[in-house]
């Protein structure tokens, strides 16, 4: 087996190395050469907003992302205003209409704040489209070249789950700031001292919320057109509370930098978590972004402190005997995690550290996960019932369950 040396742009960018993101997202060694459709990285989540000028604000004061480019009406873009932030090796793209007719409205009326691309960086585009293709992948844009004085980008892009696409894309011969189109823009946000560097290095997975009965068609769908291998499995009772359920896979590209577990709802006495979900986004949509930190401490207690709110985790999670044994040793005293709510799930491999917030926006749509990986490549198996409770509490609240 080929080690693969290579490094995404954004990775780069960031400073970060091949040991540290075995650390972060659980990067193994594979070998591109007999991928139908190697990947390389995550390249942008692109979002669709209300309101990206404040949108862009909230994470950057927030999430402490940092801007680093702008397409709107001042840069020939009459349309919309994008804006370009990254932290780490993750970059985010909000976008939100200007012009009243502008096609980014309409996708909001119906879907309201979510993401519609989830871009990812790809040695040849070319390459993927043809194989996509061949395995019946609607392709939404066809390969092609966009240039500016920074050089040229190679774009082409397949439709995934919902209104969801991928864009794939080549900028090995491209240094702008994010595509032509873009100019750099630094932010005017003033960080107090002392503040972290960043909150989060790296994007670890992307869920995916299918419809019910869907779920193996999309894995099927990652297998075949895109060369994702399946990780880690749940079905059925594995997440179940009395009420509600939900079916889960995970499939992922050859060097597992990009993962993409599906949930699909399953049978229960009341709606899952992803029934409202798909009532709430008119269909299958993006339900959450795990973002990859190495002190989940500490960005817990800083975004705590700017006002994120977190799903709050039953007492008897640190208290139970059998979860405790099941936590064993981790970094810090199991008190440390209590008080901030972090949740704990331990493999063959090794631990992880996780925690969800709330829905980001006004739908009870998408929220974010904040996870520490110490050798485990799970996504927190073990804590889905304990998480499932909690989250039925919140449905609860809203009027929905
Ligand atoms: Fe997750």
């Amino acid at each position: 087996m080929t080690v693969e040396h290579t490094l995404t742009s954004q990775e780069r960018l960031a400073d970060l190395d091949l040991d540290q993101l075995r650390q972060l997202v659980g990067l193994v060694e594979y070998d591109p050469e007999g991928d139908p459709f190697p990947v390389t990285g995550w390249d942008a989540v692109v979002w669709v907003v209300g309101n990206a000028t404040q949108a862009a604000l909230y994470y950057q004061l927030v999430w402490g992302m940092e801007l680093v480019a702008y397409s709107g009406p001042e840069t020939g873009n009459r349309d919309h205003h994008a804006y370009v932030l990254r932290s780490g090796a993750t970059r985010f793209v909000l976008r939100g209409g200007v012009d009243p007719d502008s096609a980014l409205h309409d996708h909001h009326r119906r879907h309201g704040d979510g993401i519609v691309d989830i871009a990812l960086e790809v040695p040849d585009v070319d390459r993927c489209i043809t194989h996509a293709r061949a395995q019946g992948a609607t392709v939404v844009e066809e390969p092609h070249d966009v240039t500016d004085e920074h050089g040229t980008v190679r774009l082409a892009a397949i439709a995934a789950y919902g209104e969801t696409r991928h864009t794939l894309v080549d900028r090995s011969r491209y240094t702008g700031p994010y595509l032509p189109g873009f100019v750099a823009r630094s932010s005017t946000v003033v960080r107090p001292a002392g503040s972290p560097k960043r909150l989060f290095q790296a994007l670890d997975h992307v869920v995916g919320n299918v419809e019910l009965g869907r779920m193996d068609e999309w894995v099927g769908f990652y297998n075949r057109v895109m060369g994702f291998t399946n990780m880690a499995e749940f079905v059925g009772d594995d997440i179940a509370t009395e009420y509600s359920a939900l079916m889960s896979k995970v499939v992922a590209s050859g060097n597992h930098r990009v993962k993409f577990p599906l949930n699909e709802p399953a049978m229960g006495k009341k709606r899952s978590q992803i029934d409202e979900y798909l009532d709430f986004y008119r269909g299958p949509g993006a339900q959450h972004l795990a973002l990859a930190t190495n002190d989940i401490l500490r960005t817990v207690d800083e975004l705590r402190a700017k006002g994120v709110e977190f799903l709050a985790t039953p007492d008897s999670y640190y208290t139970d005997p059998e979860l405790r044994a099941r936590i064993g040793e981790v970094r810090v005293p199991i008190e440390e995690l209590r008080s901030r709510g972090i949740l704990v799930d331990r493999d063959e491999d090794g631990y992880l550290l996780q925690i969800f917030t709330k829905p980001l926006g006004d739908r009870p749509t998408v929220f974010f996960e904040l996870i520490e990986r110490h050798g485990s490549l799970g996504f927190g198996k073990g804590n889905f019932q304990a998480l499932f409770e909690a989250i039925e509490r919140e449905q609860a609240r809203r009027g929905n369950f």
